[in-house]
């Protein structure tokens, strides 16, 4: 087993690199609650399905590590696919209710690979506590059941989603996008934000505010709907009608880059 060496709280940041305000807001939790903090960066082969982008996702080691360097990480833990996957493995960890919908519909593999990579990720570097961000709202949620199901003593943290100006979360998949394009695809966030107000003031027909979310995205020539879908907050199960909390989340692909986004809504 890996040690660390590393003495009180350890906490971890799991990502796949090409590092940016989204990660480091994360890293920085981490850097002001724990007397040490692990970054890992891990392209992890078993949640992209054979038709993604597992080969063109962006690679910026050299990159990476400068800028965790300064913001003073502790460690970095940069394995390869051999270390994580030695041949013959053959065990995953699967969740079955808040994985069960939305990302999942269009790509069913994904969270048992996030879900076993997390947790190999947790049981080599042993963090008290662990970050994740809110741009992945299931993501986030499905890794708190895991830890609360299975026992692990680990505290876990969200992080807001950190946003480009115009409005676009930030993610690596956005290097594929000039300036003007990321600009025009702040149209996401104004439509999730155009379906809160109307919530707001009292829409709660989720037909409605799924339509209004379509013609909105529409605008932007280019654009592919994946899906938009209106759940509570907890289980994540989809709603008829608003209720208190609800949470809209979305996937759309443009320019064959698939981007995800969401927003939660307190009545
Ligand atoms: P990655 O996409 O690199 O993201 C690493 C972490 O950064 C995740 O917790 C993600 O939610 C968070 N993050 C990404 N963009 C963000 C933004 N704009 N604002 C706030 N947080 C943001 O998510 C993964 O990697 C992988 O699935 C992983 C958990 C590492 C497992 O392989």
């Amino acid at each position: 087993m890996w040690s660390s060496g590393l003495k009180g709280s350890v906490g971890l940041v799991p990502t796949m690199g090409a590092l940016h305000k989204g990660h480091f807001s994360l890293i920085k939790k981490s850097l002001a609650s724990c007397d040490n903090t692990v970054v890992s960066i891990f392209i992890n082969p078993k949640q992209f399905s054979p038709n993604e982008d597992f080969e063109s996702y962006p690679r910026k080691t050299d990159q990476d590590i400068y800028l965790l360097d300064s913001l003073g990480v502790d460690a970095l833990f940069f394995p390869d696919e051999k270390t994580i996957y030695p041949d013959g493995f053959s065990t995953y960890v699967k969740e079955s209710a808040l994985a069960a919908g939305l990302e999942s519909l269009s790509r069913p593999h994904f969270f048992k690979g996030v879900l076993t990579v997390v947790l190999k990720l947790f049981n080599i570097i042993g963090p008290s506590s662990v970050f994740f961000g809110k741009k992945d709202y299931q993501q986030f949620r499905v890794i708190e059941k895991m830890v609360e199901d299975l026992n692990l003593d680990i505290r876990v943290v969200g992080g807001e989603t950190i946003r480009e100006k115009g409005g676009l979360a930030m993610s690596s998949r956005n290097e594929a996008f000039s300036g003007t394009e990321k600009e025009k695809l702040g149209v996401i966030y104004k439509s999730l934000e155009g379906a809160k107000n109307q919530i707001l003031s009292g829409e709660q027909d989720v037909f409605v505010l799924k339509s209004f979310i379509e013609k909105s995205l529409l605008a932007l020539e280019g654009i592919k709907i994946d899906y938009i879908e209106i759940t509570d907050i907890k289980h994540l199960n989809s709603l008829k009608k608003i209720q208190k909390n609800a949470l809209i989340s979305l996937a759309i692909f443009f320019k064959n880059v698939r981007l995800i986004d969401n927003i939660e809504i307190k009545t």
